[in-house]
């Protein structure tokens, strides 16, 4: 999967991208993210990428030129043919595990990360595919939704995840939390591990888990089994 992510502070990713899970994936080539500074396209000389809003207001808009030069670059240097193109706004359909699939089916994803105010209409009407939202929240701008992006759709790239099974009993998996999970020592403080886990049969665990896993949901997320 390659992924392109345009910001107007690349340096915002390192951490994230040097550790850990996505930095196996990339080591392992399963995983590409490049970053594009939006300001690299900017046209003028003292290198602008917002200007004030028309009709007046406070705030500044993100502008729409710098924005399709990146994009436009970006598909002629890496000859992208079907990119899919995010901006990351609390405007956006609400990622999921579920938005987060379908999102992983693309192998080529271009984010787009806002800071200010807002962006150019335009960018949304004629260049984006996809508008995603993190939370009804709002931040400073889109670069830490995009990481979040980022690392869950790479869990699903296969090989990622070197145990399959985790991923598949993962919470919202099959759309429940997932149950209780213990390792040793089997008595830690005072309190047991539960005795079915000990006990090697395996559809004994696997019930146990189940009901683990519908009591918690029942319990914190009702919606889940009500939708
Ligand atoms: N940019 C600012 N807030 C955001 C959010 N909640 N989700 C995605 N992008 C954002």
């Amino acid at each position: 999967m390659k992924v392109f992510v345009l910001t107007l502070f690349p340096g915002m990713f390192d951490g994230v991208l040097q550790h850990s899970m996505l930095k196996r994936a990339r080591d392992r080539n399963l995983l590409e993210v490049h970053l594009y500074n939006i300001r690299d396209f900017a046209q003028d000389k003292h290198k602008t990428t917002d200007d004030v809003p028309y009709g007046g207001g406070g705030g500044m808009v993100m502008k729409a030129e710098p924005i399709f030069l990146a994009v436009e670059h970006v598909i002629a240097a890496h000859q992208l043919t079907a990119p899919h193109i995010v901006y990351l706004t609390p405007q956006g359909e609400t990622l999921t595990q579920h938005v987060a699939r379908t999102l992983a089916t693309h192998e080529e994803l271009i984010l787009l990360c806002g800071h200010y105010e807002e962006i150019d209409e335009r960018v949304r009407t004629a260049l984006v595919h996809q508008e995603i939202s993190i939370g009804d929240y709002v931040m400073t701008g889109g670069e830490l939704a995009a990481m979040v992006v980022i690392d869950v759709v790479s869990r699903m790239i296969p090989d990622v995840i070197g145990n399959a099974q985790s991923v598949i009993s993962d919470s919202f998996y099959d759309g429940l939390l997932d149950y209780p999970h213990y390792t040793r020592p089997q008595e830690f403080r005072g309190m047991a591990v539960p005795d079915v886990l000990l006990s090697g049969h395996h559809k004994q665990i696997e019930a146990w888990r189940r009901e683990q896993a519908l009591q918690r949901t029942r319990q914190r997320r009702p919606d889940l089994l009500s939708s």
